[in-house]
């Protein structure tokens, strides 16, 4: 398993707003939709590929290369606060189809409970696949939705997961159980709290995003 933090200003900056426990609730969803975008960016460089053409400008021809829009990336944000860091996948993405799934950590046990999976019923081998969640902390949540879109045909190193925060705990977990992932990550945090946070964190990003 690769874990990339993508060594931009910008990736730093949202993170700060997103850490400060002040940033009001709008402000915090644009920092993690932000940070988002340019981890969208990091995570399908060699993803998209391109159609050679040519088009008019207002002078002249001119040879361009497009991204085939006839293999969307297939998104799969995990509720609630992955929808926040995708917000922008749509329109970074020239083609994409979304899958939303559901998951929620027991406050106590730490485990995750699926209420909601839009899943399809198979992937194909070499579907593109962006999964996102802005907290790795035990690794419960994301090993539970990897588990299930792999059950699903998906090949792990043709799947991408995009978070704010990473925790060693969360990272050593995946990495045991899938190899050929890669993680393109905001930031690597040392440790988790007792009750399971990342720390120092952001604090609960569901609860932070939507109240
Ligand atoms: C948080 C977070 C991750 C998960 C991480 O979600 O957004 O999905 O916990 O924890 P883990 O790595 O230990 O499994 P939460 O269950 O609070 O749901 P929410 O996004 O709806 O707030």
């Amino acid at each position: 398993m690769l874990v990339i933090v993508p060594p931009h200003p910008l990736v730093g900056h949202w993170i700060a707003v997103a850490r400060n426990k002040y940033s009001p609730s709008a402000m915090f969803r644009n920092a993690l939709a932000e940070l988002g975008r340019i981890l969208i960016y990091e995570a399908v460089r060699e993803w998209l590929p391109v159609v050679e053409a040519q088009i008019e400008t207002p002078l002249a021809l001119a040879d361009v290369s497009i991204v085939d829009s006839e293999k969307p990336i297939k998104v799969v944000p995990i509720l609630r606060a992955g929808l926040v860091l995708l917000e922008n996948a749509q329109t970074v993405l020239p083609a994409s189809e979304t899958y939303h799934l559901g998951l929620v950590r027991d406050e106590k046990t730490l485990l995750p409970t699926e209420y909601l999976n839009k899943l399809p019923d198979s992937f194909s081998p070499d579907d593109k696949i962006l999964v996102s969640d802005p907290m790795l902390a035990t690794g419960g949540t994301l090993a539970h939705a990897l588990d299930l879109i792999v059950a699903r045909g998906a090949k792990p190193e043709n799947i991408r997961v995009i978070c704010a925060l990473a925790a060693p705990p969360g990272l050593s977990k995946i990495s045991d159980k899938f190899a050929g992932l890669r993680i393109y990550a905001g930031i690597i945090d040392p440790e988790l709290n007792d009750v399971g946070f990342i720390v120092p964190g952001v604090g609960d990003a569901g609860d932070r995003s939507f109240g």
